[in-house]
């Protein structure tokens, strides 16, 4: 009796604390402090010849007319997000959609046979931080005097063992408020010498739409640290930034959405996301990365065959791909639960015809994305499994 009494209210607590498990890495206050010590900006934050934006959609923009592709196919793959492809559209290219197995690696004989005499370019995409084989891709793209976009929106700081994912590309694309607590930030990077100029110089990052995007994440971090109490303030600071939207109109610019909108394909990022990055630890954020999928894969992998069955060296994973014959059920039984799980990419851009891609349907129909980041602990990893297990049954 005296034994049982504190570990159960121990394990009720824990139960409490964890009634929130963010999809996305919250903002802890301590980045923000100017005691926080600053570190060499992760890559490609630094690059010699890197531009950032709001998000990484402008750089996917501004990648056309870098590259002379107005008027050219690009080979896309056809599983993606949409959003690239529409950047993609509206800066004149003409997508070329290439096949994508159930494992996510792109198709490199699919790939060879649509090079064309009206290919600009080859368009790769490193799924959830998992390498596609870039020496491969280069060979195809070498042989056709073609150069490679390497779009890692969803890779920042991964790498194929040690060469960073982005690097290998004529241009590498990258997102930053998808791995990073940051409120907004997107990034071009030039890699080739051969590549002439550079994108043009962004306007800056609109202050209110930075600081409600910061907001957000410091409530999520007050909810995942809190329990309860935090989830209710971040219920209230969510119905008061509405109230607040309702009464002047003004609405942030939000990021993570499918449409592209041209009106702001020049903003740049914001100077709070570099200050916040400065003060991450970029290696500690890989390694927790890496030890959460590892957590997930063993507990997860009997079953459900998993997509991504290794983790080779280099590689930080942005999520775990969770296969799920019915997603939207497991999916609101894990909400149910506190954790919070994103719908990974259900629908694809209108140009690229499903049907001819059944791989792609079906990762579409089937991917839930589990969240892997750095803010969750091997015991929160150990919950998630424990429901997602139980989600599936
Ligand atoms: C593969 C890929 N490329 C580009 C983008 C665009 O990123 P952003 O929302 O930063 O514009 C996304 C967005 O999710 C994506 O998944």
């Amino acid at each position: 009796m005296t034994g049982a009494t504190p570990s159960r209210g121990v394990a009720v607590l824990e139960e409490r604390r964890r009634r929130f498990i963010p999809a996305l890495p919250t903002l802890w206050p301590g980045l923000l402090s100017p005691l926080t010590a600053e570190r060499p900006p992760p890559f490609p934050l630094g690059a010699p010849r890197v531009t950032c934006f709001y998000f990484a959609r402008n750089a996917v923009f501004h990648t056309v007319r870098l590259l002379g592709l107005a008027g050219r196919e690009v080979l896309v793959p056809a599983y993606h997000h949409g959003v690239e492809i529409a950047a993609l559209v509206a800066a004149g290219a003409v997508p070329r959609f290439v096949r994508v197995d159930a494992r996510m690696r792109l198709d490199l004989g699919d790939l060879a046979a649509k090079v064309g005499p009206r290919t600009g370019a080859i368009y790769v995409i490193h799924y959830a931080g998992f390498p596609q084989p870039m020496d491969e891709v280069r060979a195809v793209a070498s042989r056709a005097g073609l150069p490679v976009v390497e779009d890692c929106a969803l890779a920042l700081l991964s790498a194929d063992g040690t060469r960073a994912l982005g690097s290998m590309g004529e241009i590498g694309i990258f997102c930053f408020y998808k791995t990073l607590p940051v409120p907004n930030g997107g990034a071009l990077v030039v890699n080739a010498r051969g590549v002439a100029s550079a994108a043009p110089t962004p306007a800056g990052a609109p202050l209110g739409s930075t600081l409600a995007h910061a907001a957000g994440a410091l409530v999520a971090n007050a909810a995942y640290r809190l329990g309860e109490a935090g989830v209710a303030l971040r219920l209230a600071a969510r119905g008061a930034s509405r109230a607040v939207r309702r009464a002047t109109g003004l609405r942030p610019i939000s990021t993570g959405t499918s449409r592209f909108d041209l009106g702001a394909v020049h903003l740049g990022m914001s100077r709070l996301t570099e200050v916040i990055a400065r003060r991450v630890d970029a290696a500690a954020v890989v390694a927790a990365r890496r030890r959460n999928y590892f957590l997930l894969l063993g507990r997860l992998r009997e079953r459900v065959p998993p997509i991504f069955a290794e983790l080779p060296a280099g590689v930080s994973p942005l999520f775990y791909p969770l296969l799920c014959e019915d997603k939207a059920r497991v999916k609101a039984r894990l909400a149910a639960r506190g954790i919070e799980t994103v719908d990974f990419w259900r629908r694809g851009h209108p140009l690229c015809p499903t049907g001819a891609f059944p791989e792609v349907a079906a990762l579409r129909r089937r991917v839930l994305e589990l969240p892997v980041h750095q803010d969750l602990s091997p015991e929160d990893m150990a919950f998630v499994a424990r429901c997602a297990w139980e989600a599936l049954t």
